[in-house]
């Protein structure tokens, strides 16, 4: 049969499927949706084929059937739609139907029915169905991007725990290998490899960073900082990482309110989208932007978002672009177009923005570039703090020490790593493979250990038990916490106890020293004052 479209120009546009023998009555029906004020844009099938084709090749706003045709039923009809996932207002109009077939009629799916001889009902049910319909939509939606969330907290978890052992190991290669490096003559061979071995670990922590601040546990620092500040310090670095081609625009307010923030975070979360753009430029020529500035409304198409004043860090380029479909799963860990793309950026990058409460907006085109947007909510607290710079550089020499060190880690590698690093400058080291052991040792030997080095996250009795413990026993003893990660609650409680150095795992023999001098430094000095 043949299908039969008309057009109507006046009216609500509305798409109609017709599923009915009868060209006389689909031509009342349509008068009728006319007279309802709509304006139908219709195709009637009579068969089950000719339904199948118009479903698989139109998508319609509703569908209107008689209750009993010739060729085939109103079941077959209801579950081709079923079969297709297909939600849309599907009417029966019939003149005969009686209570049980209407009955059986809406189980198998359809939304209501209307009687042939009063069809003036047709119009007003399409209406309520139709928003029905919409609000069925809404609820789906919701329903899927809750699902997506857990899906991707789940895969937080994950990352986080696999990152987390990644540490303890890269910490027993990393430290094993720089202090060979350190051991071996300048003119020893083997003293290359050693040091492709280091590099290569160092690229593996890097991975290990991008999962943990994905599992939103990387936070160790934070204080209220200045947003514009922060980028200011890596313009230079990311300039340099683009492109040569790119023309590179940096926009950065004054004044902003201070922004609760791990600097180094937010810095790695700017930069993941700067490489991106760039990335999306190529070899072309072509501009990438970043902007900060103050905003208070909520963010771009956000349903749940605290309103409020945020801090707005803008990453714009004129690269390639994005179609829907790879929109949607951008922020998926390892989810990557690229070629040797590991697809950690993004899924980073939001990891950071949620740890940090804020959220990430991205608006693109195939073609027409990508700006992001990260929304992070201003501290309504006083200025912010100066960053305090990073230590200085002490020369190799200068690292050396003599003093007692309590080393207490469940990992053995860790602890025999940082035990050899230490012994190698000149220390004595004392070691315990828990919490408890490491309190024991630490009761009986006080008067000579000047400094305990605590790993964070132990089975049993937790960083934070033990450091109370060992402060008990004597108040002044300078406590160095090391963890690849930890929650930022349970950082930030440590914090407010005045430890005396946090040491990030994986780290090298040297850093490991480095540590150790500038925190007994500052310790010696407190006692003297
Ligand atoms: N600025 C951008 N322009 C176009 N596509 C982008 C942009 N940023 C990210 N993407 C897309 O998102 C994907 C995931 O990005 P990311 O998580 O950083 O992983 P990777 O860069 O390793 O592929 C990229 O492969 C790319 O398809
Ligand atoms: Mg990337």
């Amino acid at each position: 049969m043949n299908p039969l479209s008309k057009l109507a120009s006046q009216g609500e546009a509305l798409r109609v499927l017709i599923i009915e023998d009868s060209e006389e009555d689909t031509d009342l029906l349509v008068m009728e949706l006319r007279r309802g004020g709509f304006a139908p844009l219709y195709q009637r099938v009579d068969t089950a084929a000719s339904l199948a084709s118009a479903l698989d090749h139109a998508k319609w706003d509703v569908i209107i059937s008689d209750y009993s045709m010739p060729r085939f039923t109103l079941a077959e009809a209801l579950a081709m739609l079923k079969a297709r996932q297909i939600d849309v207002p599907f009417l029966v109009v019939s003149a005969t139907i009686v209570d049980e077939q209407a009955v059986a009629a809406m189980k198998a799916g359809a939304h209501d029915f209307v009687m042939k001889d009063r069809l003036a009902r047709l119009a007003p049910a399409i209406r309520r169905e139709l928003r029905e319909c919409q609000v069925r939509l809404e609820r789906r939606n919701l329903e899927e991007q809750v699902q997506q969330s857990q899906r991707l907290e789940s895969l937080g978890l994950l990352a986080g725990g696999v990152a987390h052992d990644f540490n303890n190991l890269l910490t027993g290669i990393l430290g094993n290998a720089s202090l060979a490096l350190d051991m071996l003559n300048p003119s020893e061979p083997a003293r290359s490899m050693l040091e492709s071995v280091i590099q290569a670990s160092e690229r593996a922590a890097d991975l290990t960073r991008q999962l943990l601040a994905y599992a939103g546990k990387g936070r160790f620092f934070v204080r209220p900082v200045d947003i514009s500040t922060l980028v200011r310090e890596i313009s230079e670095l990311m300039r340099t990482s683009l492109p040569k081609k790119v023309r590179f625009l940096v926009d950065l307010a004054d004044h902003l309110p201070p922004v609760e923030a791990d600097s180094t975070q937010i810095q790695q979360l700017v930069m993941n989208l700067v490489l991106n753009a760039g990335e999306a430029i190529g070899d072309a020529a072509g501009t990438v932007h970043v902007i900060t500035r103050l905003e208070t409304r909520s963010p771009n198409g956000a349903t749940n978002a605290a309103v409020g004043r945020h801090v707005c860090i803008e990453v714009g380029d004129t690269g390639c672009g994005m179609d829907e479909a790879t929109r949607a799963q951008i922020f998926d860990p390892f989810f990557s177009t690229k070629f040797t793309g590991r697809g950690l950026g993004l899924a980073a990058a939001l990891g950071i923005a949620r740890s940090h409460q804020g959220q990430i907006d991205v608006e693109t085109s195939p073609g027409a570039g990508s700006t992001f947007r990260v929304w992070l909510p201003a501290a309504e607290a006083a200025a912010a703090e100066e960053r305090v710079p990073a230590g200085a550089h002490h020369s190799h020499a200068d690292l050396g020490g003599t003093a007692a060190i309590l080393v207490i880690d469940d990992e053995h590698l860790v602890r025999a790593t940082a035990k050899s690093a230490l012994e190698y400058f000149g220390y004595t080291v004392y070691e315990a493979e828990d919490g408890s052991s490491g309190v024991d040792l630490f009761r009986k030997f006080h008067d000579r250990i000047a400094l305990v080095l605590l790993d964070l996250t132990m089975p049993e009795m937790s960083g934070e038990e033990v450091f109370d413990l060992l402060r008990q026993i004597q108040p002044e003893i300078p406590v160095i916490v090391s963890s690849g990660y930890d929650e930022s609650e349970a950082t930030r409680r440590f914090a407010g106890k005045g430890v005396s150095g946090f040491l990030k795992k994986p780290y090298t023999a040297e850093t490991l020293a480095e540590r150790v001098k500038s925190v007994m430094a500052v310790s010696s000095r407190r006692m003297r004052a």
